[in-house]
């Protein structure tokens, strides 16, 4: 045998049991992104899953969306657009509102974000129901831009998450 052994992205994640309601399994991220070798290959591993796709914007969205959706940004030279909670962007918004699975939430993304026609790669640290995803793709779409794909670090399957985002080509690299 010979090198150290080569961890999955998944053991550096930690669970917690009913957070932040009864019933939930918490998948936490901080835990991915505190390790310095965890967060170089969840880095390394979103680079890889969206090889060779034609983009030219990148959106990341709030909180957790904002811990990867920049680096990739900075790492293929293209723009970073925060889709963020509402009444946080201080210029011309668009708005959408999804249910997740545990609340509901208004999100918004600047009107001038991009031009029409952009193709543009949407990231989050995690899917869930799929209520945030496609909230923010029915905003880009009504600024007239192109959804290149979804990108997330992890899927929760059991929630279904894909099954709202049909027709869409989406990447997850831990399935849980
Ligand atoms: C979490 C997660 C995704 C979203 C996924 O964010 O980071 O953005 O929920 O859920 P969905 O697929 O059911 O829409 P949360 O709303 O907890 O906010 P945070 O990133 O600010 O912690
Ligand atoms: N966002 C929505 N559901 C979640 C979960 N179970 N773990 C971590 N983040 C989440």
């Amino acid at each position: 045998r010979s090198g150290p052994v080569k961890r999955t992205l998944e053991s550096y994640y930690t669970t917690i049991e009913d957070f932040p309601a009864e019933g939930i399994l918490f998948r936490d991220i901080t835990s991915v992104l505190g390790d310095a070798d965890g967060f170089k290959l969840a880095i390394d591993e979103m680079l890889k899953a969206i090889e060779g796709e034609a983009i030219d914007v990148i959106i990341g969205i709030e909180a957790r969306g904002f811990m990867f959706a920049p680096v990739l940004a900075y790492e293929l030279g293209k723009p970073f657009v925060p889709v963020r909670k509402a009444g946080k962007l201080p210029r011309e918004t668009v708005s959408a509102t999804c249910t997740l699975e545990y609340g509901e939430a208004t999100i918004e993304m600047h009107a001038d974000a991009f031009p029409p026609g952009s193709k543009v790669l949407i990231v989050d640290d995690l899917i869930a129901t799929g209520g945030t995803a496609k909230a923010t793709a029915q905003m880009v779409e009504e600024l007239g831009g192109v959804v290149s794909s979804f990108l997330f670090v992890s899927e929760l399957t059991y929630l279904n998450g894909r099954d709202l985002l049909e027709g869409y080509k989406v990447h997850s690299l831990v399935t849980f």
